[in-house]
C-alpha cells in the first residue's frame, strides 16, 4: 500500500481559526485511491517549520507522497514552495506544469501559484493550492500519474513498459 502524509500551511488554521477543509479533500482523494494517509499537520506559513516537517516525514521513509496545501501565492506570507526548494533533491516539473496547464482551462489565476513538486530520498513532494477546490482540481487530474512515479521512485517497479 502507498503511504501518504498531507501537511496544510495556514496560519489561520494553525491557530485554530480557521477549520482546515483542504486537508480532508486530499485525504478523501488519497484513500479512494487506495492510499494510507499516515500524517496529517497543520503548520504556519513559517518556511522552517514547514521545511523541517517535510524533512522529518521524507527521512523517517515513512511515506512515499508528501503533499502540501496552502502557501503558495503570493502573500508575503506564503512560502511553501521555498520550503518544498529547500529539502528536494531533484526537481519534478512535469507535475506543477500539468497542474497549472489543467487548472488553466478552470480560472486564469491558476498561473497565480508559485507551486513545485521534487523528489527527497524516496519521497515526493507535491505542493498544491489552498482552497479545498483548487486542491480537489489539482489532484484529481494528477492522481492516476503519481503511482506509476512512486512504483518507479521505489524501486516496485522499473521500466515504463506498457502491455
Ligand atoms: N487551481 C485550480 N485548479 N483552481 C483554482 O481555483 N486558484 C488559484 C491558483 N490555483 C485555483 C488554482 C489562485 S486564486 C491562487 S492565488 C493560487 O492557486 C495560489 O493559491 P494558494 O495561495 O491558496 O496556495
Amino acid at each position: 500500500m502507498k503511504r501518504a502524509a498531507i501537511i496544510t500551511a495556514s496560519d489561520s488554521g494553525y491557530r485554530g481559526e480557521r477549520e482546515d477543509l483542504s486537508g480532508p479533500a486530499i485525504r478523501e482523494i488519497l484513500e479512494r485511491e487506495g492510499y494510507e494517509v499516515i500524517s496529517m499537520d497543520i503548520l504556519p506559513d513559517d518556511q522552517v517549520m514547514l521545511a523541517g516537517k517535510l524533512q522529518e516525514i521524507a527521512d523517517s521513509e515513512k511515506a512515499e507522497l508528501i503533499l502540501t496545501t496552502g502557501g503558495t501565492g503570493f502573500s508575503e506570507r506564503d512560502v511553501t514552495p521555498e520550503a518544498t526548494e529547500e529539502v528536494i533533491e531533484r526537481k519534478v516539473p512535469g507535475i506543477p506544469e500539468a497542474i497549472r496547464a489543467y487548472s488553466m482551462t478552470i480560472t486564469k489565476r491558476a498561473m497565480l501559484s508559485r507551486a513545485t513538486a521534487g523528489i527527497r530520498g524516496k519521497t515526493l513532494i507535491i505542493n498544491l493550492p489552498g482552497s479545498p477546490k483548487a486542491v480537489r482540481e489539482s489532484l484529481e487530474y494528477i492522481i492516476d500519474a503519481l503511482g506509476h512515479g512512486i512504483e518507479i521512485l521505489t524501486g516496485e517497479s522499473g521500466n515504463c513498459a506498457r502491455k
